[in-house]
């Protein structure tokens, strides 16, 4: 059936105006003034913003790691993530080393179908490079539409690849047109800054920030930006804590190469102080890289003003404080890391950047949406409302004031890191191409209705020129 939103003010990355919209068969089939169509639903959305869908480019669902697994899964997960704004996520899927690709895409295919309640796609974590991996990639790339992969600078012993690696994959990405993603930190350091504070006994929470200096972040994100250069390929930074590594892609931007820096809404307003709470609740607020002092804030908030940041992701990876962030009592180093944000993302980009006047409401749209379309393969179908584009549509009401708290959540993980805060705005309705999956507040979707998404290959944006070397260069004839 046709449907006609009706009243609202439309809000794209590029321009604030009132008209009507309509949606066919899960597309934006029209947008003018007084819409009518005898056989349509119309949903009036009065004294609301209409925005694109909100693409959430970082998420763990039911992954393993740190000897547990994350709480929330597909379904649970991208229910929560609905109610928050949110119509599309990109999950990273882990790879094994001296395993197929193939089969950690197919793990996550398995995770996910039938449960995702909204569109999904997978970036793909590169933990080696050999012949085996190079010849598996493109053709991942060409039957998964995967364009985006994932090195891990940090989480020694783990996760973490090493710099051979990521040039490697630098290079690989440059000429298979892929964007590739890295958590900057520098693995060993912190290592052996670990085992030096458990040998001294420091063994609670705020330890796991006091490891992990912001010189180490602002370190390996100038490496990766250095490799990159070298490499003339393309880097995006994920969830970016502080003025030692934003300046640092401010730097490289600046310098014409191609690089991309997301912080998420965590770093925004909480704060290495919330580490030290008693009885062990510093454990909730345990992420990597950590909460850092509070005047970091300003510059990550200026950065995104400046465009030194481009996108908000969530990084949501849940662990529940019962049973799993108690793993780590007595030993800092066995917490698991990471927290619950999925839903939260949207509205506290809203609230604190919108509302207290940080950055505008097409700002506001491009963070939580449509460059994260742009920079990983989906845009126009997604991350933005023109005729054509996937219906995946946010009615939301900006006067709305609401507490955040584990208590009316809808994730299921134990706890809220936002227990307590004030938030202007919410999402009254979410249209999921085309239809609703929440619907004045009310979750009434379908688990398996998410489509998973095959994503273009990594372009240039028009803004930014292709780094080529001048003839002179190449003769070594510049000074
Ligand atoms: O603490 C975090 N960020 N946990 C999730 C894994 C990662 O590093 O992104
Ligand atoms: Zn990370
Ligand atoms: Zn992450």
């Amino acid at each position: 059936m046709k449907k006609i939103i009706k009243n609202g003010t439309i809000v794209t990355a590029a321009e604030t105006y009132t008209a009507d919209m309509m949606i066919e068969n899960g597309i934006i089939t029209t947008i003018a003034v007084q819409l009518d169509a005898p056989d349509a639903e119309i949903i009036d959305a009065s004294g609301c913003y209409i925005f694109p869908g909100g693409i959430d480019p970082h998420t763990h669902l039911d992954m393993p790691f740190g000897g547990t697994t994350t709480v929330d899964d597909f379904e649970s997960g991208t229910k929560a993530a609905a109610f928050g704004g949110t119509t599309t996520i990109i999950d990273f899927c882990l790879t094994n080393k001296g395993k197929s690709l193939q089969s950690a895409v197919d793990t996550w295919h398995t995770k996910s179908q039938d449960k995702a309640v909204i569109d999904y796609s997978f970036h793909l974590m590169i933990s080696e490079i050999n012949d085996d991996v190079l010849t598996e990639l493109p053709v991942i790339m060409e039957h998964e539409g995967i364009t985006s992969f994932k090195v891990f600078m940090a989480y020694k012993n783990s996760f973490q690849a090493d710099d051979g690696t990521l040039y490697k994959t630098l290079q690989t990405a440059r000429r298979e047109g892929a964007l590739v993603m890295v958590h900057a930190e520098n693995g060993d350091v912190i290592e052996f800054l670990i085992e030096q504070a458990l040998a001294a006994r420091q063994t609670d929470p705020i330890y796991h920030a006091l490891t992990r200096p912001p010189e180490l972040e602002g370190e390996a994100t100038g490496r990766a930006i250095s490799l990159t250069g070298l490499t003339d390929s393309q880097l995006y930074v994920v969830h970016v804590t502080c003025a030692d590594a934003a300046l640092k892609i401010a730097e490289g931007r600046k310098q014409g190469l191609r690089i991309y820096g997301e912080t998420c809404p965590q770093y925004l307003v909480l704060d290495q102080t919330d580490l030290e709470k008693p009885d062990f609740e510093g454990a909730k607020y345990v992420w990597s890289p950590p909460l850092r002092e509070k005047w970091n804030q300003d510059v990550l908030w200026d950065c995104l003003w400046n465009g030194s940041l481009q996108t908000i992701g969530s990084d949501q990876c849940s662990f529940d404080f019962k049973g799993q962030k108690e793993l780590g009592r007595g030993d800092f180093s066995k917490i698991p890391n990471g927290g619950p944000i999925i839903e939260d993302r949207f509205s506290i980009l809203y609230s604190e950047g919108v509302a207290k006047g940080r950055i505008s409401l097409n700002q506001f749209v491009s963070m939580v949406s449509t460059t994260s379309a742009k920079l990983f393969g989906m845009f126009p179908q997604k991350g933005t409302l023109s005729i054509g584009s996937d219906a995946d549509i946010v009615i939301f009401d900006p006067t709305v004031k609401r507490t955040l708290s584990a208590a009316t959540h809808h994730m299921k993980v134990d706890y809220s890191a936002f227990e307590g805060m004030e938030v202007t705005g919410e999402p009254v309705s979410v249209l999921s191409r085309g239809e609703f999956v929440i619907r004045d507040k009310t979750f009434v979707g379908t688990p398996g209705s998410g489509q998973y998404l095959h994503r273009n290959r990594f372009e240039a944006p028009a803004t930014t020129e292709l780094k080529t070397m001048p003839e002179t260069e190449l003769s070594g004839g510049v000074i």
